[in-house]
């Protein structure tokens, strides 16, 4: 593997398919870099699964978005290509245990993000619990007549008039979860979290108390969503989750739409299970499942947890910072399968670059 980093111009490796146009940062970085970089600019709003296929046989590096599913056929028809670079802190759109299979690095943009996905979950708890929404479109349609001691009545935060602390349950506490948690402080609210994956990761901070799944449901009176997506947290909220909230609970949702079964938080919204919703994603963007975007008790976003300017162009250099290594035939720094760089099927896809 090459030590020292070959100069611009000097990649033995060049081509990087872009799926879809990113911040400039990142272009201008590939570019800065010596990659010969294609931004997508077809017909319609996303490369459809051919374009992606012949886009990938022709390319060294992918560069892609969360929008696109890089899926095992797409991966097998592309034998020279070096690694994809995903735009995104997820990576539920690429098959990952199949690119490790096939030697192919799989890097995404943890930590730029954190923050930013933390404040808008925040925005979401708040406006939810508080009915902003809901609010504003009353004062928009001139419904404000006259002030009134009943009039759109929500949950408290911080200790409210009764002087009880709310709970605020986090599902997933990693880094996102945590910077969810910090802010609560703020509020004075009881922190519980479940984190499947390693629950000694809640055991060691001093931000929550762990709880399993069925206590989280059962005592917050807030329950936000930070769990990647996986075929174990498909549908992780269904119907019986649901059920088991308190009616007075507001759940907030930023990580992915399939972790929560959409039609079944429609009727349990619809039928008052729970008080509210505040979401950022979907089972199946950019369509929400029906009747959703007709429940007042709902805010609705499309996926903007982490767009702030600072942070997308973060994201972009990020993603061109993994990219440009894989051209090179390093590890790229944020690769979410390293085992893959000593494996047979990568040193064979990465033999022509030395
Ligand atoms: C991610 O990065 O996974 C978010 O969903 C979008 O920034």
């Amino acid at each position: 593997m090459a030590e020292t980093e070959p100069q611009a111009g000097e990649l033995p490796a060049r081509r990087v398919f872009v799926t879809r146009a990113i911040p400039a940062a990142g272009t201008d970085l590939l570019a800065a870099g010596g990659a010969q970089a294609t931004v997508w600019s077809g017909s319609g709003d996303a490369p459809g699964p051919e374009e992606l296929r012949a886009a990938l046989a022709s390319t060294d590096v992918l560069l892609s978005l969360l929008t696109e599913q890089i899926d095992a056929n797409l991966l097998a028809a592309a034998p020279q290509l070096l690694g994809v670079a995903n735009h995104a802190v997820g990576h539920d759109n690429v098959d990952l245990e199949t690119a490790t299979q096939l030697g192919i690095p799989v890097s995404n943009t943890p930590d730029v993000l954190t923050e930013t996905t933390a404040d808008l979950t925040w925005a979401l708890l708040l406006g939810a619990g508080r009915r902003i929404v809901e609010a504003d479109r009353f004062m928009r349609l001139g419904n404000y007549r006259l002030w009134g001691p009943q009039l759109l009545l929500g949950e408290d935060i911080s200790p409210g008039g009764d002087g009880q602390r709310k709970t605020l349950g986090i599902i997933g506490f990693g880094r996102i979860g945590e910077a969810v948690a910090r802010r609560a402080r703020g509020f004075d609210m009881a922190v519980i979290a479940y984190h499947p994956s390693d629950p000694e990761r809640v055991r060691a901070s001093e931000l929550a108390r762990p709880v399993e799944l069925s206590e989280l449901l059962r005592e917050a009176d807030f329950v936000s969503l930070h769990i990647p997506l996986t075929t174990a947290t498909r549908h992780l909220i269904a119907a019986d989750e649901l059920q088991a909230m308190k009616p007075t609970a507001v759940l907030v949702n930023t990580s992915r739409g399939a972790v929560v079964d959409e039609a079944a938080l429609v009727v349990a919204l619809r039928e008052g299970q729970i008080a509210a919703a505040g979401l950022d994603v979907y089972e199946r963007e950019p369509t929400m499942a029906t009747g959703l975007a007709e429940l007042p008790n709902t805010v609705l976003l499309p996926h903007v947890g982490s767009a702030s300017r600072g942070t997308r162009e973060a994201m972009a250099k990020i993603a061109a910072t993994n990219a440009l290594a894989m051209l090179r035939g390093n590890p790229a720094p944020q690769c979410i399968n390293r085992a893959v760089y000593q494996s047979a099927a990568y040193a064979r896809r990465a033999s022509r670059l030395w």
